[in-house]
């Protein structure tokens, strides 16, 4: 049989120096990396070096205090990227040959999801103990990208997108209601679109789900909101709408803790609650892995989903 041959990388890169590299590459931080990996900084530095050796061009360049990537290390990003993404279910296949669920499963959520998943994600790990789970929560418009860069194994948020294949199963109803401080005086009362308009909205910031959904509405009614604030948080929405600063659009979920003697109250509006799905979404012909399956699954018999497939 004829010797195959190996260039350089191939030769002297191991696995432990591309995890590196990829850590430092997406922190922007050898420090960070550092902390990530439990390494000193020394070790981690090493690493790179040696990995610039047998690449034998450099991979980053520092510019003031930031750190780039060259050309060169944006292609053995990528290639990392696919490395480890094929390793990881090579894992999830050898797990299933043992016949044990286990592994990762790493799961995006955009930001009001926060309110929903981990419950989910608990009840699952119950079922499957040698499952750990690696949870990424961002906004709506970081999370499509991540989707966009097949970074995780599953998503789940309000809307599937709308230019990306994906596949996407509703499974679990999600009301946007309109929320304002205990003390308002259109508490108990019902409200017109109209009248609710006059009031100063605190919304989410440019990016967020909920507030796409509530400048849709209001696009479609002619009606432009006064905006008093912008907030990047759901809980900060909540303390700032509790203050009296305004009114908000927030997901029903985000408030499903508030005691009895909550701050906040929920206004009887026209056209609310609106009421959306969360989606369970993965990009089209993405092989799952195996606990990534399991995990749609558990979605499935463990929701009341009338459209589920
Ligand atoms: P958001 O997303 O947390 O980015 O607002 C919620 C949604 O998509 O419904």
């Amino acid at each position: 049989m004829p010797t195959p041959q190996f260039g350089a990388l191939t030769r002297y890169a191991t696995l432990r120096q591309l995890q590196v590299f990829q850590t430092v590459a997406e922190l922007e931080s050898y420090t960070k990396a550092a902390a990530v990996l439990h390494l000193t900084q020394p070790t981690i530095s090493m690493q790179i070096k040696r990995l610039v050796d047998a690449v034998d061009m450099p991979l980053f360049e520092q510019i003031g205090k930031r750190l780039y990537l060259t050309g060169a290390g944006k292609e053995l990003l990528a290639t990392c990227h696919d490395v480890f993404e094929r390793l990881g279910r090579l894992e999830m296949s050898l797990a299933d040959l043992r016949g044990m669920k286990q592994g990762q499963l790493r799961l995006a959520v955009v930001t009001t999801a926060v309110y929903v998943a981990p419950r989910l994600i608990g009840e699952f790990c119950n079922l499957y103990p040698g499952v750990d789970v690696a949870l990424e929560v961002t906004n709506r418009a970081w999370l499509l990208k991540r989707l966009a860069d097949n970074r995780d194994d599953l998503y789940i948020l309000g809307q599937p997108p709308s230019d990306i294949e994906v596949e996407a199963f509703p499974f679990m109803s999600n009301p946007l209601v309109i929320m304002t401080s205990r003390n308002h005086p259109l508490v108990g009362a019902r409200v017109s679109l109209q009248r609710l308009l006059e009031e100063p909205f605190i919304l989410r910031e440019p990016g967020s789900g909920t507030r796409k959904t509530a400048e849709r509405l209001f696009a479609e009614r002619g009606f432009k909101p006064k905006v008093r604030m912008e907030l990047g948080s759901n809980e900060a929405i909540k303390q700032t709408v509790a203050s009296g600063l305004g009114v908000a659009v927030i997901s029903s979920h985000a408030l499903s803790l508030q005691g009895r003697d909550s701050p906040v109250a929920v206004l009887d509006v026209e056209d609310f609650p609106l009421v959306r799905q969360w989606y369970l979404v993965y990009p089209r012909g993405k092989q799952l892995s195996v606990v990534a399956r399991g995990f749609m699954e558990y979605l499935r018999e463990r929701m009341e989903v009338p459209d589920y497939p």
